[in-house]
Parts: C-alpha cells; structure tokens; sequence
C-alpha cells in the first residue's frame, strides 16, 4: 500500500520529524517556519491525506470549507484549538485531534515559572544587571513578596490547572478556584471552590489563568474584573492571549492596583500590545508553556498516534477533539 501523504505546517522535533518521514510522504509549505497563513495552508495541502498543523495555523472556517477532498484528518500539536473552526470541520465529515495531557506538567511549570518571576521581580532584576545598572547589595532594593501563605487562585481547574495546584501546595500556597464543575474532594485536595467570579477574583492573591481562547472568553479578564482582585495581586497567563483585556492590565499595572503579571502568550502573537513592552513591572515569555524536549516529543507522538488511527488503520482517532 503507499504511504499516505502528510502536510507538516511547521518543522518539528528530531524523532516526530523522523516518525513521521518512516511512515508518510511528507509535504511542506514553501517559505520559513512560521504560523500558516490560510492561503499558504490552501496551497500546501493540495494532494495531502492528513494535516499536522500547530497552535495559531489559520484553519478558520471558509479554509476548512476549501480544503481538497483527499484530507481526512486534522491533528493538532497543541491541546488548545481556538485556531480550527471545529464546526467547519465536522460539516466536511474530518476529524480532529490535539495532545491533552502531555503538556500539563510542562505548562504548570511556566505558569509556576512567572509567579515566582513576578512575586521576586525576577524580570526587572535580570534587565538591571544585564543592562549594567546594578550599582550593589541594598536593603532595599528590589524587594518582592514570599509565596508562602499567599492565595493561588486558579481560573480553569483542568489538567493543568490541577498541575500548578499541586506545585503551589508545595510552596505552601492556599489554592482556590474557578471552574465549569467542582472536582471531586480527592481531585480538589483540599482546594477551595468558588461559584462566582466575584468571590474567586476576591480571593486571589495571585491569578492564575487556564481557560481556552475564542469569542466565549474574549477580554474575560476585563477592567472591572480586575478592580475585583485585591489591590497588589500577581497576574499570570498561560492559557490564552485573548482572554485578557490587554489595556486593562496594563494599566491596572502602572496605577499600582496590580504589583505584577506575567504572560507567556497574547492575543495576535507574536505581535504583543505595544504599552506591554514599557511596562517594568511585566514578564513576557514566547509561548514556551509546552517548550521541553520530553515534551514537544510527546505531543508529536500523540498527533502522529491519531494521524496514523485514521490514515493507516482506519480507526477512530483516539484524541478526537471534532
Ligand atoms: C497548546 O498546546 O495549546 C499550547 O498553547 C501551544 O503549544
């Protein structure tokens, strides 16, 4: 039998790209490797059986509706997928898929990441010094605040939210949250649960957000949501870039309402809103939430396992999102 074909949109790690060439014909988008514009998606999966897309791809709806007859399955290397209209898809009868799981350690991480980064003004200190400016040891000087004892409120309670939890019980933090359901006590260890945002947002000292993108969650981290956090609350996004008001949090960050935030991704990336560039009090990260070598492999494995259910064996793919 001959091997399927395979649109891969990006350039992936050394074993996935391996895998993938052992068992398909491979097929690229001309140019760099950079987020697919819909006419370069159009024009590359001519021919192709299967799409290996990546967070930010441009599988919107009217693309989905053009793509060739011969695709029969979108694998994502992302869990979210804000980025492919699922609707359009399941209209044209193909299935897609993305890697829960495998990345919730690694994002917890990021997430821990940049509240340890905002509670020690760790992004301002490594600018000082870098920059020359770091004139001595002062008494003074950069002083932050502990962890310990602090609230972690935690905005989407899923896999890896359930992650930065148990990282913030190791730094002796109380955990809340917020979440569509409550989890079960033995899942909730013992966090708190809030079934309004007025009592959650109240209740963090630091927010931590895990909710997936699109029109539902738009800007939910508004002004006035932010005047409902305690005065000097941390800020942290991992989830998705347009679920925070971008101009809200920046100057609820200058007035001082806020001590800091940290943001590891942004509506519009990698074009950032221009005031966070200017604003001290703000670490910035590059979408690194899933970046570990164990587990960018993972994800390429799990995308290649749902690829391979449809294309070789004919089976229902077993991370099916749409
Ligand atoms: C995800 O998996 O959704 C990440 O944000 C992109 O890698």
């Amino acid at each position: 039998m001959p091997r399927p074909t395979l649109l891969l949109t990006r350039v992936l790690p050394e074993a996935v790209e391996a895998r993938a060439a052992r068992d398909y014909v491979i097929r690229r988008p001309e140019g760099p490797d950079r987020t697919l514009e819909p006419g370069a998606l159009l024009a590359a999966a001519q021919g192709c059986d299967g799409i290996f897309c990546a967070a930010g791809d441009g599988l919107d709806a009217a693309t989905i509706a053009c793509l060739p007859d011969s695709i029969r399955v979108i694998a994502t290397f992302s869990v979210g997928t804000d980025h492919i209209a699922l609707d359009a898809a399941k209209a044209r009868g193909i299935p897609v898929t993305n890697t829960p799981d495998v990345l919730s350690v690694a994002t917890a991480e990021i997430g821990m990441l940049l509240i340890l980064m905002c509670a020690r003004r760790a992004g301002e200190a490594e600018r000082l010094v870098r920059a020359r400016e770091w004139t001595g040891w002062a008494p003074t000087q950069l002083m932050g605040v502990t962890l310990e004892g602090k609230r972690l409120g935690i905005l989407g309670m899923g896999r890896i939210g359930q992650e930065l939890a148990r990282m913030g019980r190791g730094m002796g933090m109380r955990i809340h949250y917020r979440n569509r359901t409550r989890l079960t006590p033995q899942e909730e260890q013992g966090a708190v649960f809030h079934g309004s945002d007025d009592s959650f947002l109240a209740a963090c000292d630091v927010l931590s957000m895990h909710i997936p993108g699109g029109a539902a969650t738009k800007h939910w981290l508004d002004a006035g949501r932010i005047a409902k956090l305690p005065r000097g609350a941390i800020v942290v996004n991992t989830g998705r870039g347009t679920t925070v008001d971008d101009a809200a949090l920046c100057d609820a960050l200058r007035s001082g309402h806020l001590r800091a935030a940290g943001l590891d991704v942004f509506a519009g990336e990698p074009a950032i809103f221009e005031g966070y560039h200017t604003t001290p009090n703000l670490t910035l990260l590059p979408h690194l939430g899933s970046a570990t070598i164990e587990t960018r492999d993972a994800m390429g494995f799990r995308c290649l396992d749902n690829i391979d259910a449809v294309l070789i064996h004919s089976t229902e793919p077993p991370h099916r999102v749409g």
